[in-house]
């Protein structure tokens, strides 16, 4: 079984830090998380910076991470103006992003969902004609922090606008980290009629210790794409709650006990996330991170 982990640390964990990281300590991270095996970096935003300034450095990031073959650098760009900027650094990959929720879309991104499609639309012909293939992001898909549960019907629309976008894929975002393993199989099993699995990517927030049991609920569905985050570290600023990505070293522990290889290093991930931790001046939640740095 092949097993896609996206690694979403450098840019949904750390726009959720209260410690702004210097631009050179970024691509120490970038650095050791490719040293350890790690293929798939979302590295940074080209939002406002005054919505998100822990990432306002996302030029400067991307112009001084190794170029090297094998690793493909994303990063989030919400409109025009964030694809201009994107456009003139080499970042590979771009991923657009929107709620199924009104209020919090709205909250995230200042819009209101329809408004959001033809912003969208822009991003997608800028990325068109520089070849940038881009991803989409639907948050919110298991609940909202201000509208509680979001129907399927909803979930199901947004993802369906996304891919007449274009998007190649779509990360399904429980942003406040409600899900169960049921309500993952019974909404992956309602998008399986209408949309391809192997087009969709589960991206847990471990809020409230599901975030694993999530992953597997996805990956036994069939899912082959998660989202993790060195240590745990993440969340979302506009969704109140919401701490903590799923954590790479949770998920790599799981998979590599039940004898998935991902060929990354777990260790050299712990590694990594000891120095963010340092950085950020906190202990980060993953509970693998700090098995092995006790041991
Ligand atoms: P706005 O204020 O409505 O934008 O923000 P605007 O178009 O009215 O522009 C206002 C000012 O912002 C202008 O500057 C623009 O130039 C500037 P001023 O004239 O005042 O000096 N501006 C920008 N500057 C740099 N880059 C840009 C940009 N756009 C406008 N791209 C906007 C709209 C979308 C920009 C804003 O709401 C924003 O940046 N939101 C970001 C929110 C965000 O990053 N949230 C977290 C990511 S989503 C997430 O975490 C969920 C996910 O992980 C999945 C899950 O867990 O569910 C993906
Ligand atoms: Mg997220």
């Amino acid at each position: 079984m092949q097993i896609k982990l996206v690694e979403v640390g450098l840019r949904d964990g750390l726009q959720n830090e209260r410690v702004i990281l210097a631009t050179e300590d970024k691509v120490k991270v970038a650095q050791g998380l490719i040293k350890a095996g790690i293929r798939h970096l979302e590295v940074t935003s080209f939002v406002s910076p005054k919505w998100i300034p822990q990432l306002a450095d996302a030029a400067q990031l991307a112009h001084q991470l190794p170029p090297l073959a094998d690793v493909v650098y994303r990063a989030l760009v919400p409109n025009r103006r964030g694809a201009e900027r994107a456009g003139q650094t080499p970042i590979h990959e771009w991923a657009v992003f929107l709620s199924a929720s009104e209020t919090h879309n709205r909250k995230n991104i200042n819009k209101s969902i329809e408004d959001t499609y033809p912003v969208l639309r822009e991003v997608m012909e800028l990325a068109r004609q520089q070849g940038i293939r881009v991803r989409g992001y639907v948050s919110t898909v298991f609940g909202c922090p201000y509208e509680g549960e979001v129907p399927t019907e909803q979930v199901l629309r947004v993802c369906e606008r996304l891919l007449q976008l274009g998007v190649y894929e779509i990360s399904l975002g429980d942003t406040i980290g409600v899900a169960t393993p049921k309500a993952v199989k019974r909404l992956l099993r309602a998008c399986q009629r209408h949309i391809p699995l192997e087009q969709i990517a589960g991206h847990f927030h471990d809020t409230r210790g599901t975030g694993l049991a999530n992953a597997y609920a996805a990956l036994e569905l069939g899912v082959r794409t998660l989202d993790t985050s060195l240590g745990g570290l993440g969340g979302c600023p506009y969704a109140p709650g919401a701490a903590g990505n799923l954590a790479t070293e949770d998920v790599l522990y799981l998979l590599e006990q039940e004898g998935i290889d991902t060929g990354i290093d777990l260790a050299l991930v712990c590694e990594t996330s000891d120095f963010v931790q340092t950085k950020c001046k906190r202990a980060l939640p993953s509970k693998v991170l700090q098995s092995y740095l006790a041991q």
